[in-house]
Formats: structure tokens, sequence, C-alpha cells
């Protein structure tokens, strides 16, 4: 079933079709670090086109919101069958008496660091260090957040990456959320600053409000970090599990227009892992699954809440010559977790 803007009906109603008409959907923009380098005039080019792309790219994300549809490389289905599944999993913990437990699992937050050896890696980035904060939910666990903000706080970090679900279906607010995550970005000591893509629950007006906090929101777009004149392209794409476009894909296949020796892509679920792949990525960032949140002994989960590359769910992997890594997260959706720790990961990128 086709989207509502892939429609031939709906062009007249909906007047932004993808890509944005006019624009080039292959260029791409450069910020971050570099942006520093950018001179002014052309910073407010880049700043007038980059509003373009995002006021077309908010017009179709609040279209498949109020949908209520899950919008996915599969095609497009109701939302109502999952809801309706994972909504018994809580009374279902109660009736058996583990609530207590299941809720104290939520809050045992461990700090793993892994190594990532990356093929074609710059020496000046051999041994960075990327911060992964991801599916936050907000409000869901009471001081998870502080728990996490404690954690980071210590940590000597070159770039910090929010991988989406901040918030959970819409709640609380973006400015709420944003607020309530504040102490924790502020806990965070990186030198290339942070920054975040969208999650499934995560709404149009996120991007404005975290932007307002520091944090350099990717919505299909990428940034190009400098470190001893070599460079590496980070590239985050809107989700796909639930508002998958072509764009993403898009994004994920563009030819940048600074050369880079390698690239990261930022997507909220591990869904695009073949993509990314076969776009030369040498390292993909993910997170949504929670790791399942309920798992078997030694951590192999019931439920992954994902259509493609569910054996990704969590930990690191390979899928051809790239890496990847996709975090169990911070926070949950539903008050349960059990052989499935929540975590930060601190991503170590070392030279193949
Ligand atoms: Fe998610």
């Amino acid at each position: 079933m086709a989207a509502p803007w892939q429609n031939e009906g709906a062009a007249a109603f909906f007047p932004c079709p993808s890509p944005a008409a006019g624009v080039d959907a292959n260029l791409s923009l450069v910020g971050g670090a570099e942006a520093a380098h950018i001179p002014a005039e052309t910073m407010n080019d880049l700043g007038l086109y980059r509003s373009v792309i995002r006021r077309d790219w908010r017009l179709r994300r609040m279209q498949m919101e109020a949908s209520r549809q899950r919008y996915t490389r599969a095609g497009t289905f109701s939302k109502s069958k999952l809801m309706r599944l994972t909504g018994l999993v809580e009374p279902a913990i109660a009736a058996l008496g583990l609530r207590r437990r299941a809720l104290a699992n939520t809050l045992a937050l461990e700090l793993n660091e892994i190594d990532m050896a990356i093929s074609g890696l710059p020496e000046p980035f051999d041994g960075y260090r990327i911060l992964q904060l991801s599916d936050l939910h907000v409000g869901r666990v009471p001081g998870l957040i502080e728990t996490a903000a404690a954690m980071v706080g210590g940590l000597d970090i070159d770039l910090a990456v929010l991988t989406g679900d901040i918030q959970t279906r819409g709640h609380p607010s973006a400015a709420a959320a944003a607020t309530e995550i504040a102490p924790l970005l502020a806990a965070v000591r990186a030198s290339d600053g942070i920054v975040g893509v969208l999650g499934n629950h995560d709404r149009h007006d996120l991007p404005d409000h975290l932007e307002q906090r520091g944090v350099r929101m990717l919505v299909n777009e990428d940034l190009v970090l400098e470190r001893g004149g070599a460079r590496i392209r980070i590239t985050g794409v809107d989700d796909v599990n639930n508002f998958y476009t072509e764009d993403a894909v898009r994004a994920l296949r563009a030819t940048p227009e600074t050369p880079a020796a390698a690239s990261i892509a930022l997507v909220h679920s591990p869904e695009l892992a073949d993509v990314a792949s076969d776009a030369g990525y040498a390292l993909y960032v993910a997170g949504h699954t929670h790791g399942g949140q309920i798992c078997l002994p030694g951590g192999k989960p019931l439920l992954t809440a994902t259509e493609y590359h569910r054996k990704f769910a969590a930990g690191a992997w390979r899928y051809g010559r790239m890496l990847g890594y996709t975090s169990r997260g911070v926070g949950v959706g539903r008050r349960v977790r059990f052989n499935c720790p929540p975590e930060v990961a601190v991503l170590r990128l070392k030279r193949a």
C-alpha cells in the first residue's frame, strides 16, 4: 500500500513530494566541526537550503504521525496489533508477582565499552570514542536520566550520538522531553559535540527543541568531522521503523559533497543495514530494539520490534564489510526487563 504522498491524488493535497521540488537530492549538508570553516554567506545559503528541506520533511512526517499507520520497508500497517500485544506485558508480569524485580532491572544501567575495528579509518581517528545514548524514553522510569547523567559525567568522549526514541509515542511534549534530558546533555563532555537522529516514538517538532539545546540533529543529512587533516562522515536518517521513506535510503546512498575516508550511519533501528553496507559505510550505529527487553538466559530476545535484520537485535555485529552496533537502550517502553540490562555504550574506533 502506497504512503499518502505517493498517491497521485495526494499530490495536490500535499504540495511537497519527495524529494523537494527543484532541489538536488544528492546535495549533502556539512555542519558540526567543519561549519566553523565555512564563510558566513555560504552558511546562510546552507541554512536556507536546510530550512526548505526540513519544512518539506516536517510536513510529510506530520502527515504520517496523524495517520496512525506504520510506514515500513515492507509496506504500511496498522499500529494497533503490536500495541495490543505489548500492552499485555506489564499486567502479565504483575500477575506473576515479578513487577518489582522487572522495574529494578530497568534501572540497572551498564556502561559497555566496545572496540570497533574499522577498515579505512584514518590515523587521527584511531581511538576516537563515540558515546551512544539510545532509547531514553524519558519519564518512563523515574531516576533513569539522572543515573545515566552520573554515568557519563566522568567519561572522556569525542562524540556523543543520540539514536532516537527520546519520547514515547510522542510523550511528553518535545519541549518537555528536551528539558528532561537537559541534565544528561549537560553531563556529556564530547569534544565534537552531540548529534542525534529521531526514533519511531519521536515527533516532528523534537529536532527544533534539541537543536536549541546544542544537539546537531541529522534528518536525512550528514556532517563531516575533521581531525588532523583527515575526515569521517556521519550520516543520520529519520526513523525507518514507523516512518520509512525513500529519503532515508537516498541520504545513505548520496554521494558526499566532501570526501571522507570512512562513513558512519546513524539509524534508529538496524533495518537499513544492507542499504548502508552496499553504500560503503564502515560502521552502523542503531538502537530501537531495547535488546528485546525480555530475553532468555544468555540474552536471546523474544521480540525485537523489527521487520528486517532481526538477528542484529543487540550488541556488535557485521554485515558484509560493515560493522554494526545495536544498543540495548537506556530506557524502556513497557517497564520490564529480564536478562537484558539497559546500557550506555562507548564505541572506541580502531584502525583495522
Ligand atoms: Fe524505537
